[in-house]
């Protein structure tokens, strides 16, 4: 059986009731383009919110860490991975979660006790020695020097402030050499296989910290991992978990996978990292900022490494690819059924994008480095800009030559370019609000989430009709086919000012216009529009084609306050606000 359905049959005959993945693409949560980890979802209910599915839950969870794509064609870091989870919500606490690890590790997995040590948190000023889990683990058969008590490794927090504990770590001896009797977490042959975090505090901004309201158990185990270590496998990609796709890697490039093996591993991750982005219910398109960037660039190393392999980047190869991933996943995650189209066609469109100028793009990297010269800002820019080269590809490129890349002369340009593009459609497609002030940018947004609330208290077919801004207000036309209720107007204005006070990041990217009516950006006069647009996003809750100015995030707003609704014209009415 496969470990995932092993992990939740084990926890949900202790009680535990399994709940969905998360999508990649956090629902909630614009601190972070992806979910990091399987406890992310859940920091509400372990900040004391209540849980509809109660105090013990489990899953396996769909995470995507970004901060180390350049490890990626080792034999063990992947971009996607699953983490496996249990939680207690002021449930259970330390012994009985680590009598629920040690039992699934040893009874259901069947792993030698011999094979096991673990950490424990040694103590600091602030927070003592864990000895009820130092305690546990004795009682439970692991010798003493098969227990290391550390600080830093043994406390867990997801980013600089939240909920937090102190945890302890299981590892797992993966070597054949005799295993030593003192457990040194040093030693490399030592792999950590699951984090019990025993989370009971929360960090606050200014660094200090206090209890959460109840007690709680957040762990994690890696899937690929621990499916690795249980076949016997030291390379994660020659487990059950990858070799599907290596096979068909192989098999599409008539090469072995010894001596291949960077390349391959490098496309089998980011095909499938691509693949669950995609097919995630955020609808991320490849683009070039936020969640789409990092959806590009992963797109674009694939097909380079894919060339390195000599496949045809033209035949349906990242289509045989991504079939074999969703056909191996589709059991657990239902939206690869539902999305598989959609998929298909972002691989193709995105690699039909870059092929066409890819072969130039390598060209001129030849070219400008024929001299053995670094690369510099403008040059790095051309190469993004006419080549559609990622700057990390470019990068990459120069490393493989010995070359540096000026990476902050690169920012500027491209900074440079991002206002004068934003500048130019501003002025040629929202008459005149290019050169707008602050307070006319803010009524500009307040425009954009007045349209989103309509559509919610009103209905889908609100559209906007037209708007008019100056300093003093804004005036927004919209189709509607009636004078709107007191309750209506009241719910709208709720809805605009509870928006404001969640101070949602404003965010914009450039695309097709094709690509971005898709996605299902908000268009006033579609035939208006040049090919390439920008669209402005409000978290998940409005997104126009627009060309801006805007402000960052909606908390700057103010007060939205409606002060008149009226008729305009046969079928469209007519809101005036004021934001206070
Ligand atoms: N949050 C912890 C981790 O990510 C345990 O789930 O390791």
């Amino acid at each position: 059986m496969n470990l995932k359905d092993l992990y939740i049959n084990y926890f949900v005959s202790k009680g535990h009731k399994q709940i969905p993945s998360a999508p990649v693409v956090p629902e909630n949560d614009p601190s972070v383009l992806f979910n990091t980890a399987g406890m992310q979802p859940l920091i509400p209910y372990l900040m004391g919110q209540k849980h509809p599915y109660g105090t013990r839950l489990c899953d396996y969870q769909k995470c995507i860490r970004t901060n180390d794509l350049e490890a990626i064609g080792d034999s063990y870091h992947h971009t996607f991975f699953e983490m496996l989870g249990n939680w207690s919500l002021g449930d259970y606490f330390k012994d009985e979660s680590i009598e629920m690890s040690f039992e699934f590790l040893t009874k259901i997995l069947n792993i030698p006790v011999e094979r096991l040590a673990v950490t424990v948190f040694a103590g600091n000023d602030t927070i003592p020695f864990d000895e009820v889990s130092f305690n546990k683990w004795k009682s439970l058969g692991i010798p003493e020097e098969r227990i290391a008590r550390t600080v830093e490794d043994n406390f867990w927090i997801a980013g600089e402030t939240g909920p937090c504990g102190s945890d302890t770590e299981i590892f797992y001896f993966r070597s054949n050499d005799e295993i030593p009797s003192k457990f040194d977490p040093e030693d490399e042959r030592w792999v950590e296989i699951w984090n019990n975090v025993f989370m009971e505090f929360e960090k606050h901004e200014d660094g200090t910290v206090t209890y959460l309201p109840a007690k709680n158990v957040d762990t994690g185990m890696g899937f690929e991992r621990t499916t690795a270590i249980l076949e016997g496998k030291t390379d994660n990609y020659a487990s059950s978990a990858w070799t599907p796709v290596i096979d068909i890697i192989k098999e599409v490039s008539n090469l072995p996978y010894e001596g291949n093996e960077k390349s391959m591993r490098i496309i089998a991750d980011h095909i499938r990292t691509a693949v669950f982005i995609l097919a995630d219910p955020a609808g991320i398109k490849p683009s070039n900022t936020d969640q789409g960037y990092i959806l590009r660039r992963l797109i674009r190393r694939a097909i380079r490494h894919a060339k390195k392999l000599n496949i045809d980047i033209n035949s349906n190869w990242e289509e045989r690819i991504a079939s074999t991933i969703m056909d191996m996943y589709e059991k657990y995650y239902q939206e690869l059924k539902d999305n598989r189209t959609i998929v298909l066609d972002g691989l193709k469109n995105e690699k039909i994008k870059f092929n066409r100028t890819l072969e130039k793009g390598l060209r001129e990297f030849d070219k400008v480095t024929r001299d053995n010269k670094d690369i510099d800002g403008v040059t790095a820019f051309h190469l993004f800009d006419t080549f559609g080269f990622p700057i990390e590809l470019t990068e990459e490129l120069a490393q493989d030559k010995g070359l540096k890349v000026d990476i902050e002369g690169y920012k500027a340009k491209f900074k440079e370019h991002q206002e004068l593009s934003r500048t130019a459609s501003a002025g040629k497609f929202k008459g005149g609000l290019a050169g707008s002030g602050e307070i006319e940018t803010k009524y500009h947004t307040a425009t954009h989430l007045l349209n989103a609330a309509l559509k919610q208290v009103v209905g889908p077919d609100v559209h906007q009709k037209g708007s008019n801004i100056t300093a003093e207000r804004m005036r927004f036309d919209f189709s509607c086919d009636h004078k709107l209720s007191d309750e209506e107007k009241a719910k709208a204005e709720e809805l605009v000012n509870k928006w404001i006070e969640e101070d949602i990041p404003v965010t914009v990217e450039e695309m097709n216009k094709e690509d971005a009516i898709k996605s299902g950006a908000e268009c006033m006069f579609i035939e208006k529009y040049p090919d390439r647009v920008t669209v402005y996003s409000i978290g998940n809750i409005s997104k126009e084609l627009c060309g801006g100015p805007h402000v960052k995030h909606t908390g700057e707003l103010g007060k939205f306050k409606i002060t008149k609704e009226e008729a305009s014209s046969a079928g469209v009415r007519r809101i005036k606000a004021v934001l206070e």
